[in-house]
């Protein structure tokens, strides 16, 4: 519906009023005045990968962590006591028996406990069949950032990763029915606007059912600590853009722009946004799921308490245990 120089202009800022008000109106006609809200539970801080942004990276010697599956459910059953109709599992990539094993237990005992409740995903690039299987289980829905879709930008900072893997990943993880969220890092060094507009209209012909995208956030013991942290109106801009392009996908305002703006944060909600997540994560944990500086120790990010004031205060709304779908 835009062209690649419209969506350009629209994310240089060239007609933010127009932007903002037309996405709220998308919005609003396709999913009116609420919120859906997703409970996240981080379920492990161990990754392989190497991403050149990101705190637990590899390399790090950050304390490590894994919660076991009888921790995962008595989070869950903490979210469900908050009448939370999703449930995010989501962890460092890692493609181990020990950390699938957990999936497979954990997804059928929270289907049992709460039938109506929608599991999703964030596990990154696992074997496609472990895709079908985790299906299988109960799972509904996947979230896996592209991050960006420059296979050279791609390709250096995700060190040994090649980028068909990820794009065949999320192909697969919709073939098999899966609802696929992806998205981007703004402001990453390297990855310029132009890069962005590109990407942005390649994700759409992907076809995912949510679109994410966060500013990068400098993180310490990280390749890129000293780097400029991500222009927060950019991803403000993103998401409406988005919003445009598909009037169905779901959109998180996410828990990194309330890191660097909390103002933007709420304000996004009125441009475009309709969902929002609450980590629940054990405390103890929950520090060490430090992916970017901020994450899990900030004060800004709402716990859940707040969360719901801020909704509402917005005269926007959240009701108990819907689950969320995409409409797309
Ligand atoms: N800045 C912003 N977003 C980040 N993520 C990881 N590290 C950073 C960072 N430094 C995002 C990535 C990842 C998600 C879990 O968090 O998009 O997919
Ligand atoms: Fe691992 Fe994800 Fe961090 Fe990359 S961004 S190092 S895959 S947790």
């Amino acid at each position: 519906m835009f062209t690649y120089n419209e969506v350009l202009s629209l994310l240089s800022g060239a007609d933010d009023e127009w932007l903002y008000n037309e996405a709220n109106r998308v919005k609003e006609e396709n999913y009116g005045k609420e919120v859906f809200l997703r409970g996240i539970i981080e379920t492990s801080n161990y990754c392989e990968n190497n991403c050149w942004y990101c705190g637990i990276r590899k390399n790090n010697n950050c304390k490590r962590y894994r919660l076991t599956s009888k921790e995962i459910i008595e989070t869950a059953k903490n979210i469900k006591g908050q009448n939370i109709g999703s449930i995010v599992l989501q962890g460092g990539e890692e493609n181990t028996k020990e950390n699938i094993d957990i999936l497979r237990k954990v997804i059928p005992v929270i289907k049992e406990l709460s039938p109506e409740t929608d599991v999703v995903l964030s596990h990154g690039i696992l074997p496609h069949d472990v895709y079908a299987e985790l299906k299988e289980l109960g799972a509904t829905r996947y979230l896996i950032k592209m991050e960006t879709l420059q296979k050279d930008l791609y390709e250096k900072i995700r060190p040994g990763q090649k980028i068909k893997d990820r794009i065949d990943a999320i192909e697969s993880l919709i073939n098999i029915g899966y609802q696929v969220g992806s998205g981007f890092i703004v402001g990453m060094p390297g990855y310029n606007i132009e890069m962005f507009a590109r990407d942005i209209l390649r994700l759409q012909e992907l076809g995912v059912h949510m679109f994410s995208t966060t500013p990068f956030i400098a993180t310490p013991k990280t390749p890129w600590s000293s780097e400029v942290n991500g222009d927060c109106d950019i991803v403000c801009r993103a998401a409406a853009i988005y919003r445009i392009l598909e009037p169905l996908v779901n959109i998180p305002a996410t828990t990194a722009l309330s890191v660097l703006s909390p103002v933007l944060f709420k304000k996004s909600l009125e441009r475009g946004c309709n969902v929002v997540m609450c980590s629940f994560t054990p405390p103890e944990e929950k520090v060490s799921y430090k992916i970017y500086e901020g994450k899990g120790v900030s004060r800004d990010i709402p716990n859940i308490v707040k969360m719901k004031e801020l909704v509402k205060k917005q005269g926007l709304f959240i009701v108990d245990n819907e689950l969320g779908r995409s409409k797309k």
